[in-house]
């Protein structure tokens, strides 16, 4: 916490508090105060998280945590071999992949990808315009497959689907989508099943494929992450949105009532993202973001966590200095009015700037904003909000790594017997916004301790979730004895 609010001291310190300036500086402290994630906090969130996830494993609907069983019985070994696909749908980018994979020496020989991003208005119209959409960019990727990956004569291609929503499983490759979450809103799929949905779509474009399995990111991350590691015990995601998964033992999930799995483990799908409890640090700002969304009630830590808010509340606090205490001058900028008009890229890059006179904050306040020209002061308080907002993301995020440790018994080191706990790692605000990656591990450490934080690693899993879903695929192929 001391690394990540110093830049706040210094502009309180500097600033005058009285006039406008006074104005600002009081809904600066405000939100500081509001936004405060000291260790004992932490904890406590910590300890509600672990609280929940008893609740959530021990019956359906006992818990905000719907902690689901993902039906993965048997992370992936290295043996897996062959061609499969990827799908991987959930975040503002939607991904097609193909990997071939070679087994325990050679493991992922080649791959190939293609990102394409959604038009936001498939995100909320009609559920066959959405999968027609995948299933057509699907198909246009599998006619550019070349000779090197090699489909055995007579093999029908097969697919691992990452579905990153919360999903009932029935089986490993079927289940109906709960909800929708992030900025996802199509009503007529909720409750639909998922892989049914894909599958009519692929028949509609003349795709010959198998849907081998379907899993959230986080399960993929895990299974991703597990094949170069067989420390991870956990995967997390903090991107648009932000989830956990883990491996849990069979016989503490009172809810599963199918057969005991040989592994004796079973990988659940937490969906912390809809995790909420009255230690949460939330301000006006949440409150009124969250009113407004198209889930109000729902995802609240993810809310305060993820990707596609961060920029959104910075927009907020920005929205009331303007209107309260004047901070862009007599009139609000009217690009301010407009919601998720700052994206957290901008955010992280504006709080990235270590130029003296912060020229990137003052850049993308003029592009954004359309706000010609802004004080040092000004902009030293934009990266204060920034450092706010990011700390308590990040903080919070810690905290829920730390309620898994502690759920899993990990968060001590018992005796001598040193046992590695490994979490992988995904997401673009992992991947991209420094400060934040940086300040959670740094608030992992200090829940940790000294001693057992040099037991647990947080790890970037690059695109785990995609070569994860295909290892499923392959690990549950229709083919596997000719493998
Ligand atoms: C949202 C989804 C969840 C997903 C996460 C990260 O929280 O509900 O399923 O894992 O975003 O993409």
């Amino acid at each position: 916490a001391a690394v990540c609010a110093v830049a706040v001291l210094v502009v309180r310190r500097r600033m005058q508090s009285s006039g406008k300036w006074g104005r600002v500086l009081a809904i600066l402290k405000a939100f500081e105060e509001d936004c405060a994630t000291p260790i004992s906090k932490l904890r406590q969130v910590a300890d509600a998280m672990t609280v929940e996830m008893h609740a959530g494993l021990a019956s359906d609907g006992g818990s905000k945590l719907k902690m689901l069983i993902s039906y993965v019985d048997n992370l992936p070994s290295g043996d897996e071999k062959g061609l499969f696909y990827a799908l991987d749908l959930g975040g503002t980018n939607f991904r097609v992949m193909r990997v071939l994979l070679g087994g325990k020496q050679e493991r992922v020989v080649k791959q190939e990808f293609e990102e394409v991003s959604i038009p936001p208005h498939l995100m909320t119209g009609g559920s066959d315009e959405l999968f027609n959409f995948i299933a057509e960019a699907l198909a246009k990727f599998v006619a550019t497959e070349c000779e090197d990956f090699h489909l055995p004569e007579g093999r029908q291609r097969e697919l691992g689907f990452t579905f990153s929503f919360p999903v009932k499983q029935t089986s490993l490759s079927s289940g109906s989508l709960i909800k929708w979450t992030k900025g996802f809103s199509i009503e007529e799929a909720v409750g639909q099943d998922v892989v049914g949905a894909l599958n009519k779509a692929l028949e509609r474009v003349g795709l010959d494929m198998r849907i081998a399995a379907l899993v959230n990111d986080t399960v993929g991350t895990l299974a991703g992450g597990r094949y170069y590691n067989p420390d991870v015990v956990a995967a997390v995601i903090l991107g648009t949105g932000t989830n956990a998964a883990y491996v849990e033992r069979a016989t503490a999930i009172p809810k599963w009532h199918g057969l005991l799995p040989k592994s004796g483990e079973m990988v659940i799908n937490m969906e912390w993202g809809n995790f909420r409890s009255s230690h949460l640090p939330l301000t006006e700002f949440d409150h009124t973001l969250d009113f407004e969304s198209l889930n109000p009630g729902e995802q609240i830590l993810e809310k305060i966590i993820s990707g596609m808010y961060l920029g959104e509340i910075l927009r907020r606090v920005l929205l009331k200095m303007a209107e309260d205490a004047a901070f862009f001058g007599d009139t609000v900028p009217s690009k301010l009015r407009i919601p998720f008009i700052i994206r957290t890229p901008h955010m992280s890059a504006m709080h990235n700037d270590t130029s003296p006179d912060l020229k990137i904050v003052g850049s993308k306040i003029k592009d954004i904003l359309e706000v010609p020209t802004t004080s040092l002061k000004m902009r030293k308080v934009v990266i204060s909000l920034c450092n706010i907002i990011a700390t308590r993301g990040a903080r919070l995020s810690a905290a829920g790594i730390y309620g898994i440790l502690k759920k899993l018994g990990r968060d001590t080191t018992k005796d001598e017997e040193v046992q590695k706990s490994v979490i992988a790692m995904d997401g673009g605000l992992f991947e991209h916004y420094t400060q934040f990656s940086e300040c959670m591990e740094s608030s992992l450490k200090e829940l940790l301790g000294d001693e057992a934080s040099g037991s647990v690693e947080v790890t970037h899993s690059n695109d785990g979730s995609g070569i994860g879903a295909a290892l499923l695929a392959a690990s549950h192929s229709l083919y596997l004895e000719d493998s």
